[in-house]
């Protein structure tokens, strides 16, 4: 009880100290040690050295005699209403303070402002540690991998995705979405002008699939005829994004027969999209939940520059999908993930709630649902309102 009364007076004393002159973290450590842990008439702890690191610095001291490491765990509360960070000690023979910089926030809200800010073909991935905003342009890196363990928020990252995109490119951007958990997740898209077809279950994603193959076919062969080398030498604007929710569902491997022959069709044609769509307009999004070599094709995976890893379970299903160990090591928060380019950066992925999503679609919402099935009985497959030239 006293205890508890103590720390914001001693807090108090570290801080009226730091006001005059600013105090950095050594010092205010140190100030604690002096009012807290240290008897007057006695040698005091010996700084040794300090040292910075990504995400947090550590100073290493010698403990006088005196004072035991358990002593100064007692005081953890101390040290971090003073320094106001959080502190890890360890002790290895020397006491090691590792003083964290001031950590991800636990909830990043999408908002308007930051819809406004997404230029281009770009989404915002997330916030890092020293808050900035990371986007993503789908124009210089065209496809994505979006991974992560059971509810840690890869379908609120393609929801987000698809709003932002669909706020910015009312247009332009054209959606086939791909939802084999029953077509639940992206039902509050089904109506949207943007979107072509919602499949939700591999039946329905082989019919989607073969109608973008065709599409992409023919694009190819007008492109060649015209002489471009890609969408950016010619004046379309459009940019259809297939976006696959639990793609592990279209993995053949597991199934036999005709599902096996479905899925492997399935699969082709993602590997075809992921490796000669890009140039043409069309991008893959790829989530999966259990990434294995199996259910993440290698040509998918090689064609996906980019990728949103959310926490994995395994250092080993961290390396299928990231090249290395780490995801396994994200901390138990939803949203927070590993984005990779060209470097790994760890981030709070945005949130976006089912009311923000509809408030910003509303302008774009159509009466009539939007089906796969219905899309392919009505050739030729015109995006609802409008159709894609050649100008
Ligand atoms: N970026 C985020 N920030 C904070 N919370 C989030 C974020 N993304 C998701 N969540 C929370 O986590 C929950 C699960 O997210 P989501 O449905 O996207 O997980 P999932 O990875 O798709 O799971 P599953 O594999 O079971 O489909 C959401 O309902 C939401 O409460
Ligand atoms: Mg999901």
């Amino acid at each position: 009880m006293i205890e508890s009364f103590l720390i914001p007076v001693i807090a108090g004393a570290v801080l009226a100290v730091a006001k005059g002159k600013k105090m950095d973290d050594r010092k205010k450590i140190e100030k604690v040690f002096e009012k807290c842990l240290q008897k007057d008439d006695q040698e005091p702890v010996e700084f040794i050295r300090q040292r910075k690191y990504e995400t947090y610095t550590e100073f290493v001291y010698r403990l006088p005699f005196y004072l035991s490491f358990s002593q100064i765990e007692q005081k953890q509360e101390h040290f971090e209403n003073a320094l106001n960070k959080r502190i890890e000690f360890s002790f290895d023979g020397m006491l090691r303070v590792k003083v964290f910089e001031n950590e991800l926030p636990e909830m990043f809200e999408l908002t308007k402002e930051i819809i406004d800010r997404c230029k281009g073909w770009t989404i915002p991935t997330g916030i890092d540690q020293q808050g900035d905003i990371h986007f993503h342009d789908f124009d210089r890196i065209m496809h994505m991998i979006v991974a992560g363990t059971t509810q840690y928020g890869k379908t609120v990252f393609l929801k987000m995705l698809i709003t932002v995109l669909a706020a910015n490119h009312p247009e332009h951007v054209r959606f086939t979405l791909i939802d084999l958990k029953g077509g639940l997740a992206f039902q509050r898209f089904a109506n949207l002008q943007q979107v072509v077809s919602v499949a939700s279950d591999a039946q329905e994603a082989l019919m989607a699939l073969k109608h973008i193959k065709t599409d992409i076919e023919k694009r190819l062969k007008d492109f060649k005829a015209a002489g471009f080398e890609n969408i950016r030498d010619s004046k379309i604007k459009e940019r259809h994004f297939i976006v696959v929710d639990e793609a592990a569902e279209l993995s053949p491997a597991g199934y036999k027969g005709q599902d096996k022959a479905l899925r492997q069709e399935c699969e082709n044609i993602m590997s075809y999209i992921a490796r000669v769509a890009g140039g043409v307009g069309y991008r893959l999004i790829y989530a999966t939940q259990y990434p294995t070599s199996d259910v993440l094709p290698r040509q998918i995976k090689q064609n996906c520059d980019s990728k949103v890893c959310f926490r994995l379970q395994t250092a080993k299903a961290s390396e299928v999908v990231l090249n290395e160990k780490g995801a396994e090591k994200l901390p138990f928060i939803k949203g927070r993930c590993i984005y990779l380019t060209d470097k790994p950066v760890i981030l709070q992925a945005p949130y976006i709630s089912n009311e923000f999503i509809d408030d910003i679609l509303k302008p774009y919402k159509m009466e009539k649902r939007v089906s796969a099935i219905e899309h392919h009985s009505n050739e030729p497959p015109a995006p609802n309102g409008y159709t894609i030239e050649f100008k």
